[in-house]
């Protein structure tokens, strides 16, 4: 079921970026706003270096496809990501000098060697088979055991323990999916308890509301912010920084490579190599892979919109928006070019009951989430 919020209910400060009740919040608000307009620099992983104490509040999105924090730094915001990844091979002595030799990241269980992140991917291109994955369709992976173990290994690659405990940490977290399955409320705590383990104060924020955090805070953080991710699109409706209805369908990138890939008896690591390094939507596909990732990008985001209407005509109490209001599109899903174009074109065939006034795509489409989940951390830092 789509969250709807009724407004006067609110009672939590869930607007923690409005209406600064002292000196202090008010500084702590600008400074995050402040923030939300540095540029966003991506810092290379270097395989075998330790991972940095952080020193101020984190951003942490841990996606079906990557794991991304977002740190703040005096004139950018510094990014680092991890692919949400593994693959396992049986532990033999012989093995272990090779991979320490080349610098994979992995840990050792049960007779398994647990191949984690981008090596994951190296491994899995050369046996000729698909990655394992720790979530599926934007949670914690039913199938996976060790799923979680995983996730801790890959976030411990990008952070240690912060440097004063009970620093903020604010986590991406997905809305409830409409028809799917999934519970947020099981990932959520156990996301949560991961990271208090770890020294943190824990904070979530829905993955919609973070695009509208980092994206809209010139448009008095009204608008949709929508993230078209691996697993999901995650869809938010925010009034004066309030989200007013979240929801997400389960449906994306992962969905758009295992449905061209059957189309086409190709497997989905085939189809979404190609359809990350050449698919350009704005061009007449020129064979049956592009064709197909064609058609499944039209499907994905007439599904997007088609749940965009449903869900915003049957919500009462929508707050009557005078001003048309914009869309941020963002998500590495988002990435093709000629994907707002088409957004725009079938947002035309659609009926809603808030007038957009534009489409817009965000700066830096995999690390956005991350972004606006280190300004909320920021704003509830103290
Ligand atoms: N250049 C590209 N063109 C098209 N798709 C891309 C490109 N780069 C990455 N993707 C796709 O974006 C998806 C991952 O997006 P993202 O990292 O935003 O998801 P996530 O946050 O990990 O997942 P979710 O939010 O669904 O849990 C994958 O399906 C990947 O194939
Ligand atoms: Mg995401």
């Amino acid at each position: 079921m789509a969250e709807k919020k009724d407004l006067e209910s609110l009672q939590e400060p869930v607007n923690a970026l409005k209406g600064p009740s002292d000196e202090k919040t008010a500084e702590q608000i600008e400074k995050a706003a402040a923030a939300s307009q540095k540029p966003m620099v991506t810092k290379e992983k270097v395989i075998g270096e330790d991972a940095e104490s952080p020193k101020g509040p984190v951003g942490l999105d841990i996606g079906t496809s990557h794991v991304v924090v977002a740190q703040n730094k005096r004139n950018y915001i510094e990014t680092i990501q991890e692919l949400n990844a593994f693959f396992t091979v049986p532990s033999a002595k012989f093995a272990k000098g090779i991979l320490n030799q080349k610098e994979v990241m992995y840990y050792e269980r049960e007779d398994q060697y647990y191949i984690f992140g981008y090596s994951a991917e190296s491994f899995a291109n050369m046996f000729n088979v698909n990655t394992r994955r720790p979530m599926k369709d934007g949670f914690l992976s039913p199938n996976e055991e060790e799923g979680l173990s995983v996730i801790q290994a890959i976030v411990n690659t990008l952070i240690r323990k912060p440097k004063k405990f009970g620093e903020v940490l604010c986590f991406v977290i997905p809305g409830e999916p409409l028809d799917g399955t999934g519970s947020v409320v099981y990932h959520e705590s156990v996301i949560k308890r991961f990271i208090s383990s770890l020294g943190y104060s824990p904070l979530s924020i829905n993955e919609g509301m973070a695009i509208v955090v980092s994206e809209l805070s010139e448009d008095d953080f009204t608008g949709l912010g929508i993230s078209m991710g691996g697993g999901m699109c995650n869809v938010c409706l925010s009034y004066l920084s309030f989200p007013v209805i979240t929801y997400s369908i389960q449906m994306a990138g992962d969905y758009i490579d295992a449905m061209a890939g059957t189309a086409v008896g190709e497997p989905a690591t085939k189809t979404k190599a190609i359809k990350e390094g050449e698919l350009d939507l704005t061009q007449e596909p020129k064979d049956r892979v592009l064709t197909a990732l064609n058609i499944f990008y039209d499907e994905l985001i007439f599904k997007l919109l088609e749940s965009l209407q449903r869900v915003l005509t049957s919500t009462e109490n929508i707050p009557k928006i005078k001003a048309p209001i914009p869309i941020v599109l963002s998500g590495a899903t988002a990435m093709p070019k000629g994907c707002k174009e088409k957004f725009e074109n079938m947002l035309k065939n659609v009926s809603l009951p808030v007038q957009i006034s534009t489409v817009r795509v965000a700066e830096d489409l995999l690390c956005t989430p991350a972004k606006g989940a280190l300004i909320m951390a920021m704003t509830e830092a103290g």
